[in-house]
């Protein structure tokens, strides 16, 4: 018996999927890569989605379109504020594009980013926007959010890539900022082998990312977006092969795309299995007063299980791996713990406002085990019975 960070949640439907693509022999992006957008984009409730081939490159193309459109003459250094606790491709493509990175402490009950913190972040700095992140299937408490970000008149984003099918107020994460990204990497809710997504209710930003996500050109964009505008009177034998924005090639392909219409078939029952998951380890870890499972804010997915260890396990934490080791429980970090302390930081520009102790916290005694979209009775027996040990000999 093992447990494992992630397990596949793909049945014979998603193979088939796959053989269909294959028997078509055309492979590269194309109209299931359209359907499944148009499906996706409905089930989060927004007006635009646009795939590509990863969570990562959903921030990338988001962040850029972002730049192009409400940042093209900003003469100051762009300031964004980020959680100090998320995954480095939130991070990176920022400092790609030449962002300042504000980083904000998180909340020790939820991870999120620690809004009271944020207040006085947004009063005190001049930011530009807010990167929030949606951490481990949990939404951030997005009215105090927007009224923050309505009061010091800032542009908010949510990378939602741990996140798909939560909710707030009933409305699901992803669709409240201005873009939301999402990831379908493996361990993730869906899981196209790899691929993501960017959401958005806004037309302009949803073709600005078409365009960046395939080259730069126009083929892509809706007829009607001022892009189309840049090559009036170009003929359509040109057209083709003229440049509107400095894009990328991060294209999806046609067999991500069938895969993710079979998953997105199977979602809400994805969800409830993690949420049914998440009580029975809640109630195992509940038999000890040495252990914080993340609080839900409002309807929760569980991308996985984040752990605080305190009282009596505060800074024991490789004696816990240890036990884990012994019985086959993968465990990990709690995401990359406090991103300041990777060695990577000194090639971002960022800054600092007031110290991340609850991060600090994270990074020293926090622990991450899987969640899966099927049930895990057994793996959660092999948990207690790990910890039943553990305590012991403690
Ligand atoms: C918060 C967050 N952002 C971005 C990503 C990147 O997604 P991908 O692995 O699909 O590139 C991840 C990956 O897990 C993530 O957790």
């Amino acid at each position: 018996m093992e447990y494992k960070l992630a397990a596949s949640s793909w049945g014979k439907e998603e193979v088939q999927a796959m053989h269909r693509i294959i028997d078509t022999g055309m492979h590269s992006m194309g109209s299931t890569v359209k359907e499944f957008e148009e499906k996706f984009a409905s089930y989060v409730g927004t007006k635009h989605a646009v795939m590509v081939n990863s969570g990562s490159s959903a921030n990338l193309i988001g962040f850029h379109a972002l730049r192009l459109l409400k940042f093209k003459n900003v003469a100051h250094k762009i300031k964004v504020a980020v959680p100090a606790v998320s995954w480095s491709t939130t991070y990176f493509p920022l400092q790609q594009l030449g962002f300042q990175l504000v980083f904000v402490d998180v909340d020790l009950e939820n991870f999120n980013m620690d809004l009271d913190m944020l207040d006085k972040v947004a009063r005190e700095n001049d930011l530009d926007f807010v990167c929030g992140v949606n951490l481990l299937g949990n939404p951030m408490d997005f009215d105090r959010l927007t009224s923050i970000c309505n009061e010091n008149n800032i542009i908010f984003v949510e990378d939602n890539c741990e996140s798909l099918g939560a909710e707030y107020n009933g409305k699901k994460t992803g669709g409240f900022g201005l873009f939301g990204s999402f990831s379908f990497f493996f361990s993730h809710h869906l899981v196209t082998m790899e691929g993501g997504m960017v959401c958005t209710n806004d037309a302009d930003l949803a073709n600005y990312a078409r365009s960046l996500r395939a080259h730069g050109w126009l083929r892509e964009v809706d007829e009607d977006s001022d892009l189309h505008g840049l090559l009036e009177g170009v003929s359509e034998f040109e057209k083709k092969f003229r440049f509107v924005v400095p894009g990328y090639n991060l294209r999806p392909i046609e067999m991500e795309a069938a895969i993710g219409l079979e998953q997105l078939k199977k979602a809400n029952s994805f969800f409830e299995t993690r949420r049914s998951n998440f009580s029975k380890i809640k109630k195992i870890l509940s038999q000890y007063n040495d252990f914080h499972i993340q609080e839900a804010y409002e309807m929760a997915t569980w991308f996985g299980f984040g752990i605080l260890l305190k009282n009596k396990l505060e800074g024991r934490r490789s004696d816990l791996v240890k036990c884990f080791e012994k019985y086959n429980i993968e465990a990990r970090p709690l995401l990359a713990g406090n991103f300041l302390k990777n060695p990577v930081i000194e090639h971002l520009d960022y800054i600092v406002p007031y110290a991340c102790k609850n991060s600090d916290y994270i990074d020293e005694n926090g622990i991450m085990l899987g969640n899966y979209n099927r049930d895990m009775t057994n793996e959660l027996q092999l948990l207690e019975d790990c910890l039943r040990e553990f305590f012991q000999t403690l």
